[in-house]
């Protein structure tokens, strides 16, 4: 069955290591004959939440005008699956995802009237530190919230030992991620 597949990459580096898991991942889940949507979280303007508690009063989910978590919010709704592509910033998220973690609690108050339950998630890390322990709070995290949002964990891809742009090109990683998207 042909899915709707949401990549949210959160990394501010050009061709990081991080996007390009998501690249390969893509590919693979494009072959399979699926529809991508990436998403650059690092690229566009998603301010972190405010708590001010206007979701949706203008009809979107954040009242800020110019924020662009209204356009993901879209993309988000229409999806399957929706897959969180971050570098390993201080054991957890790059600030960049964790905004739009954030936002995803105007899906959260009395204000919404649309559920985005019953999605499938995928989380894509790369961090510099070899040791895989480095990855223990981020996948205690990521379940957290998946099981908040009613959503399913797929899978995971975590890749250590990459620390500058372009250590991941010699990786069997991104022949994982591209069997990852594949296999969807
Ligand atoms: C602010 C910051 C915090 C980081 N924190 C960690 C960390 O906690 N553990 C780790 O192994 N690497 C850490 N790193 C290294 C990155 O995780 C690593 O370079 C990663 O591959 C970057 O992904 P990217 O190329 O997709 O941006 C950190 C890098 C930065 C800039």
């Amino acid at each position: 069955m042909k899915k709707n597949i949401l990549i949210i990459t959160g990394s501010p580096r050009d061709n990081g290591n991080s996007t390009e898991l998501s690249k390969y991942f893509a590919k693979g889940a494009q072959n399979k004959g699926h529809q991508v949507t990436i998403f650059n979280a690092a690229k566009n303007k998603i301010n972190p939440c405010v708590n001010c508690d206007n979701c949706w009063k203008k009809g979107k989910a954040c009242s800020f005008d110019n924020d662009h978590f209204n356009e993901l919010s879209e993309y988000i709704e229409s999806s399957d699956v929706v897959v969180f592509s971050t570098p390993l910033y201080w054991f957890t998220f790059s600030a960049q995802i964790k905004s739009v973690i954030d936002k995803l609690y105007s899906y959260c108050v009395p204000s919404c009237n649309k559920s985005i339950k019953n999605k499938e998630s995928i989380l894509l890390c790369s961090a510099g530190d070899p040791n895989n322990a480095v990855f223990n709070s981020l996948l205690l995290t990521f379940k957290d919230i998946n099981n908040y949002l009613g959503w399913t964990v797929k899978d995971t891809l975590l890749v250590g030992g990459v620390f500058n742009v372009g250590d991941i090109n010699t990786n069997t990683a991104l022949n994982k991620a591209e069997s990852l998207g594949y296999c969807l």
